[in-house]
C-alpha cells in the first residue's frame, strides 16, 4: 500500500463547544408509557446513549383536539432523560397529522389523476394547502412555546424526511402558476423560454397553464414545464420548513435546528433546505428488504456532509433488521458498530440508532430496534455499548478533526431533475454517474466532497462534473475561471445539451464549455447495455457501455480511442490544456478498469495521492486534527482482512499492532499518525 496524501479543502467536523461523538437513539414515550421509561433510561445509561430524539409522529398526543394541547407527557420525558444526563432532539410532528384534523379538513394531497391520497399511514399533507400550512405553524409555535427554554431541549428536527411535494391538487395548481408569473413576469416570456409553440400549447391565460397531470395514453408534458414544477414543489417545501424555522428561531434560543434527509432521495433541492439548518443529518440504513445500499452508503455520508460543509449527524441509524411486511437480513456480530464508525469517519459525529425498540403495533413492527419487542437487552445492546464506549474514549482525538479533500464532485437539483424527467437511456441516471467516480476514489481511500455548484472551487485540486446537463452561463463562466487558473475537471457525456429552461442548445456540444473541453461533440450514440470497448494511449483496454459521443479534437488531445462500432478509431477520451489548468473530456462510461486508468492518471497528474491494494470491502478514510492524521479503517465485510501499511503510527483503536494490520470481520482500526 502506497500513500502519500496531501489534503486541502477542509470540512470542519465539529464546531461545538464541547465536541464530542455520541450514540443516542429515537425513543417512543407515547409507545411505551411511563412505567418503561423508569426502566429505559437506566438501560439507556447503562448503554452509553447520550442523547433521544422524540415527538415526531406524535401529533395526535400533543394536540389531542383542535386547540387543545397536551404536551405534559412529552416534558415528562424531556425532563426525566434530561435529569439522567441525556439531552433531548424535538420533532415537529407534521409528518403525520391526526384522524380528527383530516376529518375536519381536506388537505390531502392529489395523484396526477386528482385522486386524494387519504389517512391511514403518513405523508397525506400537502404541503400547499393553507390549513396545512397554517396548521403547521400553529403546532409547531405551541412546542416551541412550551419548549423553547426547556434546557435539557438541544436541538430541534422539522418534520421528517421532506421530499419533494409531488401533489396535483387545485391549491397546488393556482401555486404553481403564481410560481410562474413570478418567475416570468409574462406569459411571451414563459411562451417563449418552454417553447410552447410545439403541439399548440402557447397559453393565453395563467390559468389555462396545467400541472403535469395524466394525460392522454400517460404521454409525458413539456419538458421545461416539468422542470418548473419540480422547482416550484421543492420551493415549496423548503418555505413549508422555513415557516417553522422561523418559529423555531425566536422562541426556541440556544436550541439547534436540523432535519433528517432520506441520503440520495433527489426529488428536491436538499442544498436550499440545508439552508436553513444549524447542521445536516440524515437517516442511514445500509440493508433493508429492498436490497443493500453498498456505495450509496459512504456517498450518503460524504453528501450530507456537503449539505453544510461540516460535521453531520445521523438522525437514524440502522440498529437491525429492518422491514415492514418483509424483512431484510439480520445484522450479523459488529455489523451495526462497522456502520457506525464508518459514518464518523465521514465526518459524523452523533449516530442516534433508529429505534431504541421495535414497536409492538403499526406498519413499522419489523423495523427492528436495540431491543426487540420484549425488551430485553441482548446482543445489539452490547454492541450499542462497546461503541459509546469507544466513542467516549476517541472523542479527545476525533472530535473537531477535519474531513480534508482534493476532491470535489458536483451535483444539483436541476441536474437530477433533468434525468428523471428525460433519462434518455438505462444508465444514466446521475447518482449512477457520481458513482461511476466515487467508487474508485472511495476504494482508493480518497476523501472527496460532494458540492453545490454554488460552492469555492478554489481549495480544490480536481473537480468532477457528472453529466452537467443543464448548464447556465454563469456555471460555465465559474468552471471556465477555475480551469484558467490551474484547476482541473472531469466532464462527462450529456454535457451542457440544456439552458436552464431545460431546452436544448444550437450550439455544438458540450455547449458552453465547448472552448474548456477543446472538443466538439460531432454526434452520439446511446449504448444502454450494449459494450463496446476503448483502447487507452498506454494501450489498455476497457469495456464501455451507455452511450458513446465521437469527439473531433479541437484543441484537445486524445487519451483513449473506441475500437468498435460506427465509431471505431475515434477518440473517446480527451485532454485539454485551458489557461493554466485541463479539462478532461470523457465521452463515454466505462467499466471498473476503465475509470481505474483514467481515474489514477488524472490523480497522478493532479498530484492526489491514493491508496493500493486495500483489500476489498474495507473503508478507509483520513480525519486531520491539530498536526496530526487520524486514519480509520473499517472492514465491512464478515471475512478477517489482512493489511501492511507504511509509515509510522500509533494504533488507538484496534485488534494487532506492528507493521501489519489485521481487520477481523467487521472491525475497526483508528490508527494516529503526524501530519505530513
Ligand atoms: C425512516 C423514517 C422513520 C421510519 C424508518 C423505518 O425513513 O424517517 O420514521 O419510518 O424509516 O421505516
Amino acid at each position: 500500500m502506497t500513500e502519500t496524501k496531501t489534503g486541502q479543502a477542509k470540512q470542519t467536523v465539529s464546531k461545538s463547544s464541547a465536541p464530542r461523538i455520541r450514540v443516542g437513539v429515537t425513543y417512543y414515550p407515547e409507545h411505551w408509557g411511563k412505567a418503561r421509561l423508569g426502566i429505559d433510561i437506566p438501560l439507556m445509561r447503562e448503554a452509553g446513549i447520550q442523547i433521544v430524539r422524540m415527538g415526531e409522529f406524535a401529533w395526535s398526543r400533543l394536540e389531542p383536539s383542535e386547540g387543545r394541547y397536551d404536551f405534559s407527557w412529552l416534558e415528562e420525558a424531556v425532563n426525566a432523560f434530561g435529569q439522567a444526563g441525556i439531552s433531548v432532539v424535538l420533532g415537529t410532528p407534521t409528518a403525520a397529522p391526526p384522524a380528527w384534523f383530516h376529518q375536519k379538513y381536506d388537505v390531502y394531497p392529489r395523484d396526477e389523476w386528482k385522486r386524494p391520497l387519504g389517512f391511514g399511514t403518513r405523508l397525506q399533507r400537502c404541503l400547499n394547502h393553507p390549513v396545512m400550512r397554517e396548521s403547521s405553524r400553529r403546532i409547531t409555535e405551541a412546542m416551541a412555546r412550551h419548549f423553547g427554554h426547556n434546557p435539557f431541549v438541544e436541538a430541534w428536527q422539522t418534520d421528517n424526511e421532506l421530499t419533494q411535494n409531488y401533489c396535483y391538487c387545485d391549491y397546488c395548481a393556482k401555486a404553481f402558476r403564481e410560481w410562474l408569473a413570478d418567475k416570468y413576469g409574462s406569459l411571451d416570456n414563459l411562451n417563449r423560454a418552454w417553447g410552447t409553440v410545439f403541439w399548440s400549447q402557447e397559453y393565453s391565460d395563467w390559468e389555462q397553464i396545467p400541472l403535469p397531470w395524466f394525460a392522454k395514453c400517460g404521454m409525458a408534458h413539456n419538458p421545461s414545464l416539468q422542470l418548473d414544477y419540480r422547482r416550484f414543489q421543492s420551493d415549496a417545501t423548503v418555505t413549508f420548513q422555513q415557516e417553522q424555522v422561523n418559529i423555531l428561531r425566536c422562541l426556541c434560543p440556544g436550541q439547534k435546528i436540523t432535519h433528517n434527509i432520506m441520503g440520495l432521495n433527489d426529488s428536491m433541492d436538499y442544498f436550499a433546505l440545508a439552508a436553513d439548518w444549524d447542521f445536516a443529518a440524515w437517516d442511514n440504513y445500509p440493508i433493508t428488504p429492498w436490497g443493500e445500499n453498498g456505495m450509496r452508503v459512504p456517498l450518503g455520508h460524504d453528501v450530507t456532509r456537503g449539505m453544510k460543509n461540516r460535521a453531520f449527524w445521523i438522525m437514524e441509524e440502522q440498529a437491525g433488521i429492518t422491514g415492514w411486511e418483509m424483512m431484510g437480513p439480520q445484522t450479523e456480530p459488529g455489523q451495526i458498530r462497522a456502520w457506525a464508525w464508518q459514518a464518523v469517519s465521514h465526518g459524523a459525529e452523533t449516530i442516534l440508532f433508529f429505534r431504541w425498540r421495535s414497536c409492538l403495533y403499526g406498519t413499522e413492527q419489523y423495523w427492528h430496534g436495540i431491543l426487540n419487542h420484549d425488551g430485553v437487552p441482548r446482543r445489539h445492546f452490547q454492541e450499542v455499548k462497546q461503541l459509546a464506549k469507544e466513542f467516549g474514549e476517541l472523542s479527545p482525538f476525533l472530535s473537531g478533526a477535519e474531513v480534508r479533500s482534493d476532491v470535489a464532485i458536483v451535483h444539483d437539483a436541476d441536474q437530477h431533475y433533468g434525468y428523471h424527467i428525460q433519462p434518455q437511456v438505462r444508465g444514466m441516471g446521475l447518482w449512477d454517474q457520481i458513482l461511476r467516480f466515487y467508487t474508485p476514489l472511495w476504494r482508493w481511500g480518497v476523501n472527496v466532497d460532494l458540492v453545490s455548484p454554488a460552492a469555492d472551487f478554489s481549495p480544490y485540486r480536481l473537480v468532477i462534473l457528472p453529466g452537467w446537463y443543464i448548464l447556465s452561463d454563469e456555471f460555465a463562466d465559474k468552471v471556465r475561471q477555475y480551469v484558467s487558473r490551474g484547476g482541473t475537471v472531469v466532464m462527462n457525456p450529456r454535457t451542457g445539451v440544456k439552458n436552464i429552461d431545460n431546452v436544448c442548445v444550437q450550439i455544438p456540444l458540450p455547449g458552453l464549455l465547448r472552448d474548456v473541453a477543446g472538443i466538439t461533440v460531432a454526434e452520439y450514440s446511446p449504448m444502454a447495455e450494449k459494450v463496446g470497448s476503448v483502447q487507452f494511449r498506454d494501450q489498455n483496454t476497457a469495456s464501455i457501455s451507455v452511450w458513446a459521443d465521437q469527439l473531433l479534437l479541437d484543441t484537445a488531445e486524445p487519451f483513449a480511442w473506441y475500437r468498435d462500432s460506427i465509431y471505431a478509431g475515434k477518440p473517446a477520451v480527451t485532454c485539454n490544456d485551458f489557461g493554466k489548468g485541463k479539462a478532461w473530456y470523457c465521452g463515454t462510461f466505462g467499466d471498473e478498469g476503465f475509470y481505474h486508468i483514467f481515474l489514477k492518471q488524472i490523480l497522478n497528474e493532479c498530484g492526489i495521492s491514493s491508496w493500493d491494494g486495500l483489500p476489498k470491502g474495507t473503508s478507509v478514510r483520513t480525519l486531520y486534527r491539530e498536526g496530526k492524521r487520524y486514519t480509520i479503517l473499517v472492514n465491512l465485510e464478515g471475512q478477517e482482512k489482512q493489511l501492511s501499511l507504511p509509515g509510522d503510527w500509533k494504533m488507538l483503536l484496534g485488534e494487532q499492532g506492528l507493521n501489519t494490520l489485521t481487520l477481523k470481520a467487521y472491525g475497526i482500526a483508528v490508527l494516529e499518525s503526524d501530519r505530513s
